[in-house]
């Protein structure tokens, strides 16, 4: 019997990852991430090195949150230009692209929303400067109204997917926190459990920084989704032991050919649901997929600090000295997945054809 509910669906997201507040003097307010779940804290982040260094130090991660962050970043970088010259303004608005850029290089939608503010500054010559800074945040606030269009239909594809009384397992973090609001792997979890559906949620607690724990759990509890945490080595025999219905990871940019990165600790949890014959399924949003990469082999992949692993939060858990190994992400290939869930619809393989007919339509910037 599937639950009778009275949530709607708006008022059920608690939490706003990012968002600016106020006309171009205003600030881009962020929750900082790094606090949770022992403090829900928000940032006024007014300037383009605190953007940076935000996004550097996952203040505000997840590919699509991130995304819009560098496209707040932008505003800030240029917002007090002296309205002179406009080759002058250009050389700012793309030498604060390059910046942004360099904070991560994984997650693509961060380079995808720079390129997004370079082509709008390009294609208004006519526009002065004043008019281009608003025509900028503008755009940054569209990013986020359009990113929450974009996971509601994520949701509303995915959420057919899951059967009353699933158990679904994810790894890291591709939830609300992840995006403006919603989430993109999340976001047919919300919708499924908002229609009654009874519905449980494994979160990988994702080592080193615990993005499944820390994030995942926090904001299923928001919702009141019944969420469970296990650590990554977990994860083999809650399949094994047929608790799991289905897989559902975000992505940090997938290749023409459905290969994709994400949160290290993905390519396990990928092989492992295909030995179980779990089917498993990428949230990939138009944004996070990269058509110029032929494979996932050219995926660049950010190294982190070794300290995250061995004294992550605070405690010494290797020897010091020892030598550390700490990439951020993994590639899977294309051939672990079952299906993936867009915005427009959903993509099963061969998924290089699916992937180049979802984009026959579609201008990329
Ligand atoms: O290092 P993080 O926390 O930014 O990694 C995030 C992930 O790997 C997410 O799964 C990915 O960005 C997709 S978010 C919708």
């Amino acid at each position: 019997m599937m639950r009778k509910t009275s949530c709607t669906i708006e008022g059920m997201i608690p939490v706003k990852t990012i968002e600016w507040r106020g006309d171009l003097d205003g600030a881009a307010r962020l929750i900082d991430q790094t606090l949770l779940p022992n403090e829900v804290r928000y940032l006024d982040v007014r300037d383009v090195e605190t953007m940076w260094e935000a996004i550097r130090m996952l203040r505000v991660r997840g590919a699509p949150a991130i995304g819009i962050a560098a496209a707040m970043g932008m505003v800030l970088a240029v917002r007090d230009c002296p309205p002179i010259c406009r080759d002058d303004f250009v050389a700012a608005v793309n030498r604060a692209a390059a910046y942004l850029n360099s904070a991560r290089p994984t997650a693509v939608n961060l380079s995808w929303a720079t390129r997004r503010m370079q082509a709008l500054v390009a294609a208004h010559p006519e526009l002065t400067i004043e008019d281009l800074k608003e025509r900028m945040l503008i755009e940054a606030k569209a990013m986020v109204d359009e990113d929450n269009a974009v996971c509601q239909a994520i949701g509303r594809f995915g959420a057919a997917l899951i059967k009353d009384g699933d158990s679904w397992l994810t790894h890291c973090n591709a939830g609300g926190l992840a995006t403006a609001q919603w989430g993109t792997a999340t976001a047919p979890i919300y919708l499924a459990h908002a229609a009654g559906k009874r519905v449980h949620v494994f979160a990988d607690e994702t080592r080193p920084l615990l993005q499944g724990a820390r994030l995942t759990a926090w904001e299923l509890q928001q919702v009141g989704v019944p969420v469970t945490v296990i650590t990554d080595n977990m994860a083999a025999t809650v399949m094994a032991q047929g608790k799991v219905q289905g897989v559902i990871v975000g992505t940090d940019r997938m290749a023409a050919n459905g290969d994709f990165a994400n949160k290290i600790g993905t390519l396990g949890v990928a092989i492992l649901a295909k030995e179980f014959s779990v089917p498993f399924y990428v949230a990939a949003p138009l944004s996070s997929i990269d058509m110029q990469l032929e494979s996932g082999d050219l995926i660049p992949i950010e190294e982190r600090p070794p300290e995250e692993v061995s004294e992550g939060f605070g405690r010494r858990t290797a020897p010091p000295g020892v030598r550390i190994y700490n990439p951020a992400f993994d590639v899977t290939p294309h051939r672990y997945i079952t299906a993936i869930i867009t915005e427009r619809g959903i993509v099963r393989p061969p998924f290089r054809d699916g992937l180049r007919t979802l984009f026959q339509h579609t201008s990329t910037p």
